[in-house]
């Protein structure tokens, strides 16, 4: 049975992108029989069609991955049926995944974080208005919660 994970965030072009290449290049060394399909979208319109934040693309090639052709698009209504799971990547984006739901399709938006409870955090932040340590941070939290979900991915077979 295929899986199908959208990861969102505000922009789509910081964080919700990291989560979907860095959770792909996971899924294709560790698990490459599990059958997952992984995108992500933003909340707001601003960047439709824009490539990657070029801090972002730079700061997951330091550690190998490759997110240059990714594009950012819009959540749209179709999304929650599409997709088993719409992770969010902070709070303001959950609540807006929620409202936007049809209320038989809430159950499947969830925070990103809930896949790395040992970091004790709700969070993915911000890293657009921010310094360099951002972009390190989103990956490192990042790489944890694609773990984790790919653990219950294959967990629940
Ligand atoms: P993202 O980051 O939600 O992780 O893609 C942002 C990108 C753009 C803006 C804010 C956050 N912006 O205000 O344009």
């Amino acid at each position: 049975m295929t899986r199908r994970i959208l990861f969102v965030c505000l922009g789509n072009i910081c964080r919700s992108p990291t989560a979907e290449a860095v959770f792909r290049d996971l899924l294709e060394r560790e698990a490459p029989g599990l059958t997952v399909e992984a995108d992500s979208a933003g909340t707001h319109a601003y960047h439709i069609g824009s490539a990657p934040d070029a801090r972002t693309v730079a700061a997951a090639l330091n550690r190998g991955i490759d997110m240059s052709q990714l594009r950012a698009r819009i959540v749209e209504e179709a999304d929650f049926e599409r997709f088993d799971l719409l992770l969010a990547m902070d709070e303001q984006n959950y609540r807006h995944l929620v409202r936007m739901a049809p209320p038989e399709r809430r159950d499947r938006v969830r925070l990103f974080l809930e896949f790395a409870p040992e970091q004790g955090r709700r969070e993915v932040p911000d890293p657009y208005y921010g310094g360099a340590t951002g972009f390190e941070d989103v990956l490192d939290l990042v790489e944890e919660a694609a773990r984790g979900l790919l653990a219950a991915l294959a967990a629940s077979g």
